[in-house]
């Protein structure tokens, strides 16, 4: 279980010129040093300015630990290498959201909660008739993850999860599912496919997808496999974007389903979990107009444009997740017998970034976005549900981070302040006297 803070005897002393104060170091459990300025303005009339937030800490938390120098990333104390050779999507959504891995029957309890909740009510289906063919996935998920509090208000009023309210954390686990797959058959024309209660998590999601009204969808073990590696390690990242979006949201105690859809919203930005697209669509561009690889080099040092899947704010080395992807993408390449001609474009990318003083001396590394998009093509998923994939993946991570705020006893609603730099005090002018 987590080990809590230790607030050290030292304190970082800020001196202000007329006035010096004390303030308390905090040291948590991998030793990770913080100042804590919650007395700064009481004590000082002085507030603190982080472009981004990157060298501010919102929170403490006990879900996820990542040393971006290191390029180490652990779930509840567990590193993704473990988690991803030995376990599987439901093991570590109950891990990220529960604290510990699951007992015997714990994991079995959590599918067949999911199982359960993974039709939508019937009145749903006729939202789906109002968006157009070529709606954003991301607007529909985002759009009936709330449409479904509607379904269930009894869920509105709900401020703590227990284990005992497995079936709000395996609602939106299976809805999300549902709810994706529905939008894809809406995009193309085709009948929805109705969940198989007799099918687990990916299976289901995959029969949902690709069924055809006159033929069942079975996907290979190797295609499941690669799934459910996908959706683990997309489980979770501690204090990313989306993570902080559906924090900030549920500080105000809007419900779980308000805040989950708010951070599918963040999540779809580019510079976020909208990467995984536009880095298939970057590496599609270079393939269908057979660009040389060091020429896109080129241009992106001259800022031309990013390199999509590239660079990250947490880790100054590899993220252990590409890592992992990339290998699982070759696996998977491999065992199919699939030639995807963007697999050797990525890889030349790599290689020249690794080796350019551009991307090193920035610390531009691949992320999780630029291998996952050629796993999540080969499987035969659309690009533009592959932000919607990272939703269905993040889900228990974003569900874990709100059950742990709403934990806190001290917690309170995010309010943060800034520094006014608009006009001054002014006398009111008049329309007619106005020139
Ligand atoms: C995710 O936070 C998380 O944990 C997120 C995530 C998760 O699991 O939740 O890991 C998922 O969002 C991964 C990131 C996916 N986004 C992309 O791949 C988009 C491309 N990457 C960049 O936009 C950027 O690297 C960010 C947004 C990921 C990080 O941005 P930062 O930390 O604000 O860094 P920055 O923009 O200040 O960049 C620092 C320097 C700049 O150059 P200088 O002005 O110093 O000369 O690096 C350059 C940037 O121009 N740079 C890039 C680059 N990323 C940064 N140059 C070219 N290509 C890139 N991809």
């Amino acid at each position: 279980m987590p080990v809590e803070e230790q607030v050290m005897s030292k304190t970082a002393k800020l001196d202000l010129g007329d006035k010096t104060i004390d303030l308390p170091i905090i040291v948590g459990s991998e030793n990770e040093h913080a100042i804590d300025i919650s007395k700064l303005r009481t004590e000082t009339g002085y507030i603190t300015l982080d472009n981004g937030f990157g060298n501010t800490g919102a929170c403490k938390s006990a879900v996820t630990y990542i040393d971006g120098e290191k390029g180490i990333l652990r779930y509840r104390g567990y590193p993704i290498e473990t988690l991803a050779k030995n376990s599987t999507f439901l093991e570590v959504s109950w891990l990220l959201i529960f604290g510990e891995l699951p007992r015997a029957g714990q994991v079995d309890e959590l599918a067949e909660e999911i199982r359960k909740h993974s039709l939508l009510h019937q009145d749903m289906r006729h939202h789906f008739e109002g968006f157009p063919a070529t709606a954003h996935p991301m607007a529909v998920l985002s759009a009936m993850i709330n449409a479904s509090s509607c379904y269930h208000p009894e869920l509105l009023e709900v401020k703590k999860i227990e284990e005992s309210s497995l079936s709000m954390v395996a609602m939106l686990m299976a809805k999300v599912s549902t709810i994706a797959a529905f939008s894809y058959k809406k995009s193309i024309g085709e009948p929805q496919r109705y969940p198989d209660p007799s099918l687990d998590y990916c299976n289901n999601f995959l029969h949902c997808m690709f069924s055809k009204p006159y033929g069942r969808y079975t996907a290979s073990p190797e295609v499941v496999r690669a799934l459910d590696l996908f959706l683990m390690l997309h489980a979770d990242h501690e204090q990313n974007c989306s993570t902080s979006t559906a924090r900030v949201v549920g500080s105000s105690e809007a419900n779980l389903f308000a805040s989950m859809s708010a951070a599918v919203c963040a999540l779809w930005g580019p510079l976020h979990g909208g990467a995984n697209q536009r880095c298939i669509e970057m590496l599609e561009k270079i393939h269908r107009d057979g660009m040389d690889v060091k020429q896109v080099v080129e241009r992106v040092k001259n800022r031309e444009f990013k390199l999509m899947g590239f660079g990250h704010r947490v880790y100054k080395s590899s993220d252990p997740r590409a890592t992992i992807l990339k290998e699982a993408c070759d696996d998977l390449l491999k065992a199919l017998g699939v030639n995807d001609p963007l697999l050797p474009i990525a890889q030349e990318l790599e290689e020249v970034a690794r080796n350019d003083d551009y991307f090193l001396s920035r610390n531009l590394y691949p992320n999780v976005d630029f291998y996952s998009g050629i796993i999540l093509r080969t499987i035969g998923i659309p690009v533009e549900m592959f932000t919607v994939m990272f939703s269905i993946g993040r889900m228990p991570g974003w569900i874990a981070h709100w059950k742990e705020q709403h934990e806190n006893p001290n917690g309170r609603i995010a309010r943060p302040r800034q520094v006014y730099t608009g006009a001054t005090e002014r006398d009111y002018v008049a329309l007619e006297s106005r020139p």
